[in-house]
């Protein structure tokens, strides 16, 4: 099937990264093929992930997507090369480095440069169930590329006053993707993170979130949790840093949210 879904909010630190983490990991826990992208410079995802790479000889997203504008006999790497096995039997990895910032300048005048990720994931999206892309707190060119490469986007949205005015630029560059570049995107869902019901305002802004978007808001809901900002020091996901936390089954019951919605 190989379903593609870019995890996008242009406002930062609203879940995105651990939502992409353990979204993939829920997903590979209930046995489909997983395969995770970091498109983001900051590669929260890969040190999540437990990988480092400097300690890698550049098989990164930057080389992938570069690649792609090579001619295949001078091409120095493809999306195979890059696939690191995670932890998780299930989910590969394909890691960022912060030189993906090299990116947004050199594919400037590339042909095409917006659907250069999606050539680059081309040669491996049937062989996997999820492809899951985190994205960065940008609405620049890789974020452009991760839309047009996706079937769908998750939007994490963390229960803030300001939650939902920022909201409104992230539909309007859906919608131009939509209206071009990747006419099949769909919003998978809109998610509500960090969540804590003792607090007035968060209840408000879900209830919010429910009058406005009705059924594109995941019933799931993911509620504020040490361990899960714990786990990524770790380097691992937390189903397999706390299999008892409320993260651990949060994330589960997303996924499984996913999986009906899809199959
Ligand atoms: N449910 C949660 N409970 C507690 N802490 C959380 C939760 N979700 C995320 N965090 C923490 O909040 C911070 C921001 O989360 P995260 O890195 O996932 O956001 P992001 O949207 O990817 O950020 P950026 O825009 O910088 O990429 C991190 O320190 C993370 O550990
Ligand atoms: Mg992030």
């Amino acid at each position: 099937m190989g379903k593609v879904i870019a995890i996008a909010n242009q406002k930062g630190g609203v879940g995105k990264t651990t939502t992409a983490i353990n979204l993939a990991a829920s997903l590979a826990v209930l046995e489909k093929k997983v395969l995770i992208i970091d498109a983001d410079p900051q590669a929260n995802t890969t040190s999540g992930l437990n990988f480092s790479p400097t300690s890698d000889e550049k098989r990164t997203l930057y080389e992938v997507m570069i690649g792609v504008l090579q001619d295949e006999r001078s091409r120095s790497i493809g999306i195979r090369d890059a696939l690191i096995q995670t932890e998780l039997k299930n989910l590969h990895m394909v890691p960022s480095h912060i030189n993906l910032v090299g990116a947004e300048i050199e594919l400037l005048d590339a042909p095409e440069r917006e659907s250069v990720l999606r050539k680059a994931i081309a040669p491996v999206r049937r062989e996997y169930d999820y492809i899951i892309i985190d994205c960065s707190p940008s609405l620049g060119l890789i974020t452009v590329n991760s839309l047009t490469a996706a079937d769908s986007v998750i939007i994490p949205v963390q229960p803030e006053f300001f939650a939902l005015e920022g909201l409104g630029k992230l539909l309007q560059t859906i919608r131009l993707v939509q209206g071009g570049l990747n006419p099949k995107l769909t919003i998978e869902g809109f998610v509500i993170t960090m969540f804590d019901g003792r607090t007035k305002v968060h209840s408000q802004v879900a209830t919010e979130l429910r009058e406005h978007f009705k059924d594109m808001v995941f019933n799931t809901i993911i509620q504020r949790s040490i361990r899960l900002s714990e786990a990524p020091s770790h380097g691992k996901p937390i189903v397999l840093y706390d299999v008892m936390n409320n993260g651990t089954s949060n994330y589960l019951n997303l996924a499984q949210e996913v999986i009906d919605k899809n199959e």
